[in-house]
């Protein structure tokens, strides 16, 4: 017998029980504090003892054997690999794209019950497949991801059988005019659309203090890792179904932290390109000046073969008219190894990015990784700065609403961009009635026993939808604040920010120009790109106590998508840091899901 069991049964029964004595009297908020201060669910660790206290079986099988082994695909080990090994067997004649859908499709029957990484799967998909395996059967590959099964997030407009919802009731049923541009790239690369990803909802634009990876529609999608921890947002289940092998690769969306944040907690490689590198178009937004398409992948090529399958100028979107990079899209090319390292040159900004009381506990580790690539070769820089870290950057970690007032933040940008861009969004859809945030957050309280409207309704929205909200409160009013926000955001994160950080003077006055910024990929580090809107890329480099992932990043100036993949993929070499899930905790379903380790 398991006291902690039947202390649970007691605890639901008393709230239950008190909830019911006050409905009548209470308004909602009073009749939800109670819930409020105790919402986490928690699923009993022996479900036999659940129903029969008496049970002797044991609690649940060991914390360190993988539960949820990984069967073989028609003879060909299919863990972990490679999409040069997989075009390699579809080549050789060994397994058809078909075969690859029907193995992926059979490893998310296994686990996405728990993981809950898949939200939908495309009725197409073996359609698709038979006609790229027809192509290829007939002498035509279109290239590296021919016959590649993928996912995309949730906020990535499919014109096919799927929804596109960013994991909102509100948009169940809506119809998009069109793929978004990197969905229509996709296909046209013999990608096989197998499907769509849970993720935060909104992308995280609708609630401040809520459950990592918690959408109405999706549910919570959990870290492979440790089923009890965040998996990271707002691409949640994009980058967990790739850490546990439900699918080769997959694609993200970030407006600040959405693509490294997630990316790190699965222990695989995320690439968030510069602003403009790739479309968003047909992508379901929050602010036009900060949102990117990422991707993911279990090794740093597979997340350059995604890259690569997503960039590409498009009239829709006119920050792909700057976009700058090789004419042919090979971004392969760029790929290095350890040797790479040798005379290569990184900063730390340390004081704004290392010390923070968010990434304590990682820190040493981080450092073991930096006293490799001392070893290999590089050049470690510690201490250039963002010049004005202090006024843009919390010591604490991750907060866009940091500013030396509140209307020169990033967080003020994008609730008035959200407020307008999610307008013109919603303008171009069929089968709907909403039309802007004042909608959506009726709808919100209008079922808020499922979509959280109200404060405290639901458990993996704890603040309602305060995101909306902010949003709502500036009416996207593009006045003088607004311009005046724009420059100074400009200002503190391109020229006198990141730029100025990438520059390293000397004490002797001898100035060198850096590859790139070596930073933590968790905690506050992503908050500079992404008001800048520079690229970004994480690296896995192993678990921590509590066995969730951690990464290291690497940050470099506009369009230096080269130099991040030539030196990233280096310190990938160097590391080879990516661990397999071992789903510990796999029972879990625990509401919210624990982000403080
Ligand atoms: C949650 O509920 C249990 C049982 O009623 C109680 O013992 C515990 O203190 C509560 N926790 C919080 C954080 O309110
Ligand atoms: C558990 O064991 C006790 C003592 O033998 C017995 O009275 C009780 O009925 C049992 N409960 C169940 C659910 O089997
Ligand atoms: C195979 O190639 C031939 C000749 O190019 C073409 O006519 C035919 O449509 C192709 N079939 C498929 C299934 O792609
Ligand atoms: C929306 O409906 C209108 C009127 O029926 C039609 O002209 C338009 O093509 C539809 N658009 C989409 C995206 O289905
Ligand atoms: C895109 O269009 C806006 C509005 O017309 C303009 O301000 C901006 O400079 C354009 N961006 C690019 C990269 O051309
Ligand atoms: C990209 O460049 C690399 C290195 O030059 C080459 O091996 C590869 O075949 C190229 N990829 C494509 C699709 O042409
Ligand atoms: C780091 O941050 C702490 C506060 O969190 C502060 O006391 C300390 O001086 C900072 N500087 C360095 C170099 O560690
Ligand atoms: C970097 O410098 C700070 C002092 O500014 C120091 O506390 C820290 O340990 C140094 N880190 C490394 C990796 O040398
Ligand atoms: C601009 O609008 C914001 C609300 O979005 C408001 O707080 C601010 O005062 C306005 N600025 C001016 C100069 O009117
Ligand atoms: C300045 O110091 C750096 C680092 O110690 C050194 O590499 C460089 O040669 C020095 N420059 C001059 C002009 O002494
Ligand atoms: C799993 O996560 C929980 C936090 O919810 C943590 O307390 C526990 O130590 C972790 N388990 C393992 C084996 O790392």
């Amino acid at each position: 017998m398991r006291p902690f069991v039947l202390s649970t049964v007691a605890g639901l029964l008393c709230t239950v029980t008190s909830l019911s004595t006050v409905q009548g009297t209470a308004s909602l908020l009073e009749l939800d504090a109670p819930y409020l201060s105790n919402n986490s669910l928690y699923f009993p660790q022996n479900a036999g003892a659940w129903q029969n206290p008496n049970s002797t079986a044991p609690a649940r099988i060991s914390e360190h054997e993988n539960p949820f082994p990984m069967a073989e695909c028609y003879g060909v080990a299919l863990e972990e690999a490679t999409i040069d090994q997989m075009q390699g067997w579809m080549a050789g004649g060994k397994l058809t794209s078909r075969q690859l859908v029907q193995c992926y499709l059979g490893r998310i029957l296994q686990l996405n019950e728990y993981v809950n990484a898949i939200q939908e799967i495309n009725p197409d998909v073996f359609m698709i497949a038979d006609q790229l395996d027809a192509e290829r059967a007939n002498g035509t590959v279109r290239g590296p991801l021919h016959g590649i099964p993928v996912v995309v997030k949730d906020n990535m407009a499919t014109k096919d059988k799927m929804e596109t919802t960013a994991g909102s009731y509100a948009l169940l049923g809506s119809i998009v005019p069109r793929d978004a541009h990197i969905v229509k790239l996709l296909r046209e690369k013999g990608a096989v659309l197998l499907g769509k990803a849970t993720l935060d909802e909104w992308a995280s634009m609708r609630t401040n203090s809520k459950s990592s990876g918690y959408s109405a529609r999706g549910g919570q999608s959990r870290n492979a890792y440790n089923l009890s921890t965040a998996p990271g947002g707002s691409s949640s289940g994009s980058c967990q179904a790739v850490a546990s092998n439900m699918i080769p690769i997959s694609f993200g969306t970030e407006t600040d932290g959405s693509v490294i944040g997630p990316a790190r907690r699965a222990s695989l490689v995320g690439f968030k390109p510069t602003v403009g590198l790739t479309s968003r178009a047909g992508v379901i937004p929050e602010s036009v000046h900060q949102d990117t398409v990422g991707s993911f992948g279990r090794t740093f090529k597979d997340a350059i073969y995604a890259l690569e399958g997503i960039v590409g100028v498009d009239p829709r979107d006119n920050y792909t008219s700057a976009q700058q990079g090789p004419k042919d899209g090979n971004y392969t090319q760029f790929l290095a190894t350890k040797d790479a390292l040798k005379g290569a040159k990184f900063g730390l900004p340390w004081l704004s990015l290392w010390n923070q009381t968010g990434n304590k506990a990682d820190v040493p580790q981080l450092l073991k990784v930096v006293d490799q690539l001392k070893a290999a070769g590089a050049t470690i820089i510690n201490g250039t700065e963002f010049p004005h870290y202090k006024d843009v950057i919390s010591p604490r970690g991750w907060d866009w609403t940091v500013g030396p007032s509140p209307l020169l933040t990033a967080g003020y940008r994008v609730n008035v961009d959200f407020y307008n861009n999610i307008r013109d969004y919603l303008s171009e859809l069929n089968n709907t009635n909403l039309r802007g945030v004042e909608d959506l957050i009726a709808y919100n309280i209008e079922y808020t026993g499922i979509e959280g409207g109200i404060p405290g309704t639901v458990a993996g929205f704890r603040s309602g939808q305060d995101g909306f909200m902010e949003s709502l409160e500036t009416k996207g009013e593009m006045n003088s604040s607004y311009y005046e926000c724009l420059a100074y955001l400009d200002r503190v994160s391109r020229t006198e920010g990141i730029d100025a950080a990438l520059s390293y003077t000397y004490p002797n006055g001898t100035e060198i120009k850096l590859d790139a910024l070596l930073v933590p990929s968790g905690s506050g580090s992503t908050n500079l790109p992404a008001t800048a809107g520079y690229p970004m890329v994480t690296m896995p480099i192993g678990v921590n106590a509590h066995s969730v992932p951690v990464g290291i990043a690497l940050i470099g100036t506009a369009w230096s998508e080269a130099t991040l993949i030539r030196y990233g993929s280096a310190i990938d070499d160097l590391v080879q840091g990516r661990k397999k899930p071992q789903f510990i905790e796999w029972w879990s379903k625990l509401v919210p899901v624990d982000y403080s380790v």
